[in-house]
C-alpha cells in the first residue's frame, strides 16, 4: 500500500480516542479528523462538530480531503451513513444500513440466529403486552429486551414477574424508548461467563480480533445495574483455543453464511457479544461496530498498522493480524451517579507527572474549555496499560490513578477479577 490517507473517525468516546491513538502510528496516515471528538482527541486530531444530515457532513469531507471515514458508534450505521458514502463514492469502513440491523433490531438479530442455527437462548417475540405478560408469567428470570436502539439501557435481566411486568410497561405502554420498545424479546437467563470478541469482516474475509472481557455492572462484584462498561482486559483465557474453534465453526461462518444467504454485504468489525458456559459459546447480541471499553485494551496489544489493515480489508484481502504478548486493561473512570444522573462540567486534575510514560490515557466524557479539561459524561477517562501479565498491567493502571482526580470520580477497583481468580486455580 503505497500513498497517504486523510481520515475521518465519527464519534467521541474512548473507543474514538483509542482509534485516533492507533491511527497516527500508521506511517500511511495523512491527516486525521475526528468529530465530534473530545477533549483528549482535540489533542491530536482536527475536531468539529457533526452537522445533523449526511449532505452537510459530505461537503466538510470534501473541503478537507477525506479519503477514508471509519465509523465508531452504531447510531450511524443504523441510520446508513455507510450506504450514503458508498454512494457518494467516498470510501467508509463499517455495515450498511441493512446489516447493522443486526445490532439495531433485537428482533432482527433473533429470528437471524434461529434461521442460520447461530447458538443463543430460546426466546419470543411480542407487540402485544398482554401475551408478553402471559409468556413472562411461565418463565423464571427471563430477560426482556426492547427491539431497537436505546443506548444500553433496553435490556432488563428481571429478577421476579412485578420487576419484568414492569419493565414491559415502562416499554410498550409508556414508550419510554419511542418506538424502539413497542416490540420486545423476552429470552431465557444464560448462566456463565461473558466475553468479546471483535472480529474484522470484509466480505467471506474475516480475522478476529484478540477476545476480551468487559464489566458492565458499575460495581465492583458485578453489582448493580449494568453501564456501557465500566472496564476491560485482554486477552482472556476464557476464550481458549477450543472455545476460538467452537465461535468460528459454530458462530462466524453460520453468520457469514446467514448474512450471504440473506444478500446483505458486510464491511466493518462484528462485534460478538458472548456468553460461554463450560466452553461452549452463545451469542448474547451483535454490534456491529469496535466496542467500548473492548477497543481500548484490543487496539494496544495489536501489532499491526490498523490503516494497512482496514485498507486491505476493504481491498477485500485478508487483515493478516498478530498479537503482543502479555496482557492490557483498562479502568474507566466514570462521574459519580453513573448510570443514572450525574453532574457535568466538573474540573478534572491530571498530574502528567504522576502518569509514568507507558499509561494511556483515553478520554470519553470531557471537553476542553479555557485550557482546562472538564466532565461533559457518565464515562469521563480510561486508564490503560499493556504489561507482561494482567497483573503487571492492573498494577500499571491502578498505580496512575494517584495522578488523576475530579469531584465524584468513581470506578471500579476490580476490572479483571474473573481472570485473576481463574489464573490461581
Ligand atoms: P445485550 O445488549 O443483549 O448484550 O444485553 C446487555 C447485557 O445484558 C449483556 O452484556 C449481559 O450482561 C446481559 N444479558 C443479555 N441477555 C442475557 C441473557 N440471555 N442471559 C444473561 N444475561 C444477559
Ligand atoms: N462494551 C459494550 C459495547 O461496546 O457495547
Amino acid at each position: 500500500m503505497t500513498g497517504r490517507y486523510n481520515v475521518l473517525v465519527i464519534g467521541g468516546g474512548g473507543r474514538e480516542h483509542a482509534l485516533v491513538w492507533k491511527l497516527r502510528q500508521s506511517p500511511l496516515l495523512g491527516k486525521i479528523f475526528c468529530a465530534p471528538g473530545n477533549g483528549g482527541i482535540s489533542a491530536i486530531a482536527g475536531t468539529f462538530s457533526l452537522p445533523p444530515g449526511f449532505a452537510g457532513l459530505k461537503k466538510i469531507v470534501e473541503e478537507k480531503d477525506i479519503d477514508l471515514i471509519i465509523v465508531g458508534p452504531e447510531q450511524p450505521l443504523a441510520e446508513g451513513i455507510t450506504d450514503y458514502f458508498e454512494k457518494e463514492g467516498v470510501r467508509i469502513f463499517g455495515p450498511g444500513r441493512k446489516a447493522a440491523m443486526l445490532e439495531g433490531s433485537k428482533v432482527f438479530a433473533k429470528n437471524f440466529m434461529k434461521k442460520y442455527s447461530v447458538p443463543t437462548a430460546d426466546f419470543e417475540v411480542f407487540d402485544d403486552r398482554k401475551k408478553a405478560e402471559e409468556y413472562l408469567k411461565a418463565k423464571k428470570d427471563p430477560v426482556i429486551k426492547a427491539d431497537g436502539l436505546c443506548a444500553g439501557k433496553g435490556v432488563i435481566l428481571s429478577g421476579s414477574f412485578d420487576e419484568g411486568s414492569d419493565a414491559l410497561k415502562k416499554f410498550m405502554e409508556d414508550r419510554i424508548f419511542g418506538a424502539a420498545g413497542e416490540r420486545v424479546v423476552i429470552e431465557d437467563r444464560l448462566k456463565g461467563e461473558e466475553a468479546s470478541i471483535l472480529v474484522f469482516v470484509s466480505g467471506e474475509n474475516y480475522s478476529f480480533m484478540v477476545p476480551s472481557q468487559d464489566h458492565k455492572a458499575v460495581y465492583e462484584g458485578d453489582k448493580g445495574p449494568n453501564t456501557g462498561g465500566m472496564g476491560a482486559y485482554a486477552p482472556t483465557s476464557l476464550v481458549n483455543d477450543s472455545v476460538m474453534k467452537r465461535i468460528e465453526d459454530r458462530i462466524m461462518k453460520p453468520v457469514l453464511g446467514g448474512l450471504a444467504s440473506e444478500g446483505i454485504g458486510y464491511s466493518g468489525v462484528l462485534y460478538l457479544g458472548l456468553m460461554v458456559e463450560s466452553g461452549d459459546p452463545r451469542v448474547l447480541e451483535f454490534n456491529v461496530r469496535f466496542g467500548d471499553p473492548e477497543t481500548e485494551v484490543v487496539l494496544p496489544m495489536m501489532k499491526n498498522d490498523l490503516l494497512e489493515a482496514v485498507l486491505s480489508l476493504m481491498n477485500e484481502e485478508k487483515a493478516g493480524l498478530s498479537w503482543k504478548g502479555g496482557a492490557c486493561l483498562d479502568v474507566v473512570l466514570a462521574s459519580e451517579g453513573y448510570p443514572g444522573e450525574y453532574k457535568k462540567g466538573v474540573k478534572i486534575d491530571i498530574r502528567q507527572d504522576a502518569i509514568p510514560e507507558d499509561v494511556m490515557i483515553f478520554h470519553a466524557g470531557t471537553v476542553i474549555k479555557d485550557g482546562g479539561i472538564y466532565t461533559s459524561g457518565g464515562r469521563v477517562l480510561n486508564v490503560a496499560a499493556t504489561g507482561d501479565d494482567i497483573e503487571d498491567a492492573r498494577e500499571k493502571v491502578y498505580g496512575a490513578l494517584a495522578g488523576i482526580n475530579f469531584e465524584g470520580m468513581y470506578y471500579r477497583g476490580d476490572i479483571g477479577w474473573k481472570e485473576l481468580l481463574r489464573k490461581k486455580r
